[in-house]
Parts: structure tokens; C-alpha cells; sequence
């Protein structure tokens, strides 16, 4: 596995690749790699020629007494668990590579409000302007064909995909499905925060979720009280619950009776440590709506 540091490093590599006609494919992390990242390393080696993974923990996306100091930072275990995955090119910049005129005034790009004020965006005012600020420095240097992001972060993910068609980046965006550990608990980094009894417990967050998904698809569409509802049964659970939404796939936006293709999405606390989640529920369409 290739390893750069540097922008001269990466381009030295990457043109040579794209001189060679090689298909790229970007895994962006921000490290500490779990099967989840795993998972999206090996789907871009079936999608491309050559898969660049970077690592690196954005300052930017982090809101004041966020856990940017603490955040799990496992390189050398990064660097085995890559190179058993297939990856051919490691980028690991420091700070002056990624914001070379420095972390104070950086050029930034901001996500668009309709899709980044709700939820996340709401809870974590200013986040998505952070990862796209980081993700587009990241497309505009690697230049992949294709970058693969987890359906964990769901909004993340069309907050992206709106980057990426709004601002013309020739880049194909790749989802792949949320991994979970056998209790259904979503693969992430910020499950080391977990206590013991915490971890067992919080696979409970999917199971809810799955059961809202559940009774959409049996046909209800009084969301407020099915948010309600589910609300309620988390916090029984022991979880402080930020928020507990059903939404539009396509825009997050609030569904109406119209609308089939929906997301159940849900931020919690457990402890003090926050955990995101989300499922897919498709509705079938009910005669006269
Ligand atoms: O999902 C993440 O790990 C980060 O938000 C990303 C996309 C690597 C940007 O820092």
C-alpha cells in the first residue's frame, strides 16, 4: 500500500494512475476503522481500478465541546486493517496540507440550508458546512471517479450527493448500506464511548427504529403521533432522545400522505455518548392518497 502525506506526494501517485487510464475510487475516513469503513474499502474494489482511503479527523465538522480532542485516533491498526482490505493508497495529511492557509479562515463551503438545516444540522449547527468544506478539498485533490460514503449518516450522504450535482464534481457517489454489530447497533467509531452495559443495550436504538419502519409499512401515516410513540419508547429504553424522525428519502423533508419512499431517523443519547441511526420504510401506496 501506497502511503502520502503531502499534496505532492498524492499527486505524484494519483496522476500517474489517471495518466495510466485506472479507474479511482475514494474512501473518505476520519480513521479509527471499523468494519463499516471496511466494508466500503472493499466495495470500491469492485467499483475501481485503484481505492485511495484518507484519514483524517476534520476539524471543521466539529461544533464547540465536541469530542474533536477525543476522537479516536488508531493509525497503526488503520494502516494494517487497509492494507488487509486491498487498499492501494493511504492519504494521511496533516492540518497544513488539508487548510493550507490555516484552520481560522478557511474558503468554506456551505451545505445547502433545505437539506442541512433539520436534524443533524439543527442539533450540530454548522457540521455539514465542515464535511463538505473537508469532503470537497478532499474530491479536488485525490480527484477520484467515484467516492463511497456509509448510509449511516444518511444525511450526510445527500448533503454530498447535493455538493457533488449542484457544483458539477464529475463524481459518482456510492452508498453502501449501514453495517451493525449482532445486536443491530450501527458500526461506528463513537461506539468506544459505550460503556459495557451501555454497548448491550444500544442495539436497541435499530430495533425501535425497525419497528416505527414496521408500522409505516403496515400503513400508518400519523407521523407526529408514530414519532411520538417511538420517542416515548426510547426514553423507557434509557435513552435522552435529541430527535426521532420520519422523512422524505429523497430531502428529508416532512412526508405527505402522498409520499412512499421514507426514512426513519433518530439521534440519542446513551450516557454521554450520542448515537445516529436510521432505516428505510417504503410504504405502499393506499388508494385515494
Ligand atoms: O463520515 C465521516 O467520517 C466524515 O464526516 C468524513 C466524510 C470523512 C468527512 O470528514
Amino acid at each position: 500500500m501506497w502511503r502520502a502525506e503531502t499534496r505532492e506526494q498524492l499527486n505524484a501517485i494519483t496522476r500517474r494512475w489517471r495518466g495510466e487510464g485506472l479507474k479511482t475510487a475514494l474512501v473518505p475516513t476520519m480513521g479509527n476503522l471499523h468494519k463499516g469503513h471496511l466494508a466500503l474499502v472493499e466495495e470500491a474494489r469492485r467499483e475501481a481500478d485503484r481505492v485511495i482511503t484518507s484519514i483524517y479527523v476534520n476539524p471543521t465538522q466539529f461544533g464547540q465541546g465536541e469530542d474533536f480532542d477525543n476522537y479516536p485516533r488508531t493509525p497503526d491498526s488503520d494502516v494494517k486493517l487497509l492494507m488487509q482490505a486491498g487498499c492501494d493508497l493511504l492519504f494521511i495529511p496533516e492540518h497544513s496540507t488539508m487548510y493550507p492557509f490555516g484552520l481560522e479562515n478557511p474558503v468554506r463551503v456551505q451545505a445547502s440550508p433545505d437539506l442541512a438545516a433539520t436534524l443533524e444540522g439543527q442539533s450540530r449547527p454548522g457540521h455539514f458546512d465542515g464535511v463538505l468544506t473537508v469532503v470537497a478539498r478532499l474530491f479536488n485533490l485525490v480527484v477520484p471517479d467515484i467516492a463511497l460514503f456509509g448510509e449511516k449518516d444518511f444525511q450526510q450522504l445527500l448533503v454530498i450527493r447535493r455538493m457533488v450535482d449542484d457544483l458539477g464534481y464529475g463524481i459518482r457517489i456510492v452508498a453502501f448500506p449501514t453495517v451493525r454489530e449482532q445486536s443491530g447497533l450501527a458500526m461506528s467509531s463513537r461506539n468506544n464511548y459505550l460503556g459495557v452495559d451501555e454497548r448491550a443495550a444500544a442495539g436497541e436504538l435499530y430495533a425501535v427504529l425497525r419497528q416505527v419502519a414496521d408500522h409505516i409499512r403496515n400503513g400508518r401515516g400519523d407521523w407526529q403521533q408514530v414519532e411520538r410513540d417511538a420517542r416515548t419508547r426510547l426514553e423507557s429504553l434509557g435513552f435522552r432522545v435529541d430527535y426521532v424522525a420520519v422523512r422524505r428519502t429523497k430531502d428529508l423533508g416532512p412526508p405527505g400522505p402522498a409520499d412512499l419512499d421514507l426514512r426513519v431517523l433518530a439521534a440519542v443519547y446513551s450516557g454521554r455518548t450520542r448515537l445516529i441511526d436510521n432505516v428505510g420504510a417504503n410504504r405502499v401506496g393506499i388508494s385515494g392518497e
